[in-house]
């Protein structure tokens, strides 16, 4: 895409599926740790509503998909009515404003903040469907890592219906624009995709095809439930949280972007990238500012571009970039704090700053 005179590319309007985009600025899923039991509390909805901007592109942080899929109760879930009422009061500000809305959502039961509380609400499901009681092994870490990899697919199994999709049928009822599907940062799917963390001797682990097995899966089953025009992945082929690395990210992340392409997705957003996949819409994510954003978008090697630390600290980020205004600084002391509004609701806006 020419980058015409003048013109900040991230600030161009974008199709996405049915969504008329008006700016590329895509708000990154951030952890905030401000629920409580699993359910939003009111500041998060201020939070979020500060962050919007008309017809932008906000993702929600992650959310778990079941009981056993949450590490932490001051982060959110989507799989009772309780969490589903909680959201609903955030959609319908979004609905006003005119913004499109995902919620990110995924499995976090491998390197979570609240281990220990993993370890039981995983145990107790795996005795109420008999299967072996979960060792430890030699260290916490390694236990949480097997259980991880050989046991939750049987816990999938065993409840009959994937639980990516279970908690879905609330979702016309809270009426997100879409979801998008947690494959990154060394969480459940990104671990049977790696091949330094992923051990498996089945079909779900050795080859590439196998590997991405369960990933391919997942995305399939969200897609029959809600179709692919309302659903995203987000990925980390380069990073390697938790051990969660891979040996040839390039080839990985390639042969995912295809074979995702078959299920005509929304989007495909990607953390660090060093290759540019081909297809439909493309979210580019980590470390961007607003120069080389910008230039991303106009050399055509990404569609949008998600910002988590910068949006974190700028409710106003789009207008800051359009203006090309100073930025405030985030204050990493404050990301996970329970606080209301200290790190949280209180970054200021540009005109109170100018
Ligand atoms: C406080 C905080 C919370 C985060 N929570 C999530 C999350 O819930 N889900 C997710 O996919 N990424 C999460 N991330 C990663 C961000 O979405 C983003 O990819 C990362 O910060 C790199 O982008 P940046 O350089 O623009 O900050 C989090 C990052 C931070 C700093």
């Amino acid at each position: 895409m020419a980058n015409k005179e003048g013109e900040i590319s991230l600030l161009t309007p974008y199709k996405m599926g049915k969504f008329e985009l008006s700016h590329r600025v895509v708000l990154a899923p951030l952890t905030r740790q401000r629920c409580l039991g699993y359910v939003l509390q009111p500041p998060m909805i201020l939070y979020y509503s500060q962050r919007t901007s008309k017809s932008g592109f906000l993702i929600a942080e992650a959310a778990g998909v079941s009981d056993i899929s949450q590490t932490s109760p001051e982060m959110p879930g989507i799989w009772t009515k309780e969490q589903v009422e909680g959201w609903k009061p955030l959609v319908d500000a979004f609905m006003q404003k005119e913004e499109s809305f995902s919620v990110s959502y995924g499995w976090y039961g491998f390197p979570g903040n609240a281990l220990s509380q993993t370890l039981k609400a995983v145990r107790s499901r795996l005795r109420q469907n008999s299967l072996d009681r979960v060792g430890l092994g030699p260290s916490v870490w390694e236990g949480v890592r097997s259980l991880s990899l050989s046991q939750h697919l049987k816990i999938l199994t065993v409840q009959k219906k994937n639980p990516f999709t279970i908690s879905l049928i609330n979702l016309p009822y809270f009426r997100f624009d879409g979801v998008e599907i947690h494959g990154a940062h060394g969480y459940l799917i990104d671990q049977f995709l790696k091949d330094e963390i992923n051990d498996r001797t089945d079909e779900y682990g050795g080859s590439l095809e196998n590997r991405c097995r369960f990933a391919l899966e997942v995305v399939d089953a969200v897609v029959k439930e809600i179709g692919g025009d309302k659903v995203g992945i987000r990925l980390s082929p380069f990073a390697n949280y938790s051990e969660s690395g891979d040996s040839n990210p390039e080839t990985l992340v390639l042969y995912l972007a295809e074979s995702l392409n078959e299920f005509k997705i929304l989007y495909c957003h990607v953390l660090w990238l060093k290759t540019e996949p081909s297809g439909g819409t493309f979210i580019s994510a980590g470390g961007y500012g607003r120069e080389d954003g910008n230039k991303a978008v106009a050399e055509n090697r990404t569609d949008l571009v998600a910002y988590g630390r910068l949006f974190l600290a700028n409710p106003d980020l789009p207008k800051r970039f359009e203006l090309n205004a100073p930025l405030n600084k985030y204050d990493r002391s404050t990301f996970y704090t329970r606080d209301p509004v200290v790190g949280y609701t209180d970054y200021p806006f540009l005109e109170t700053t100018i």
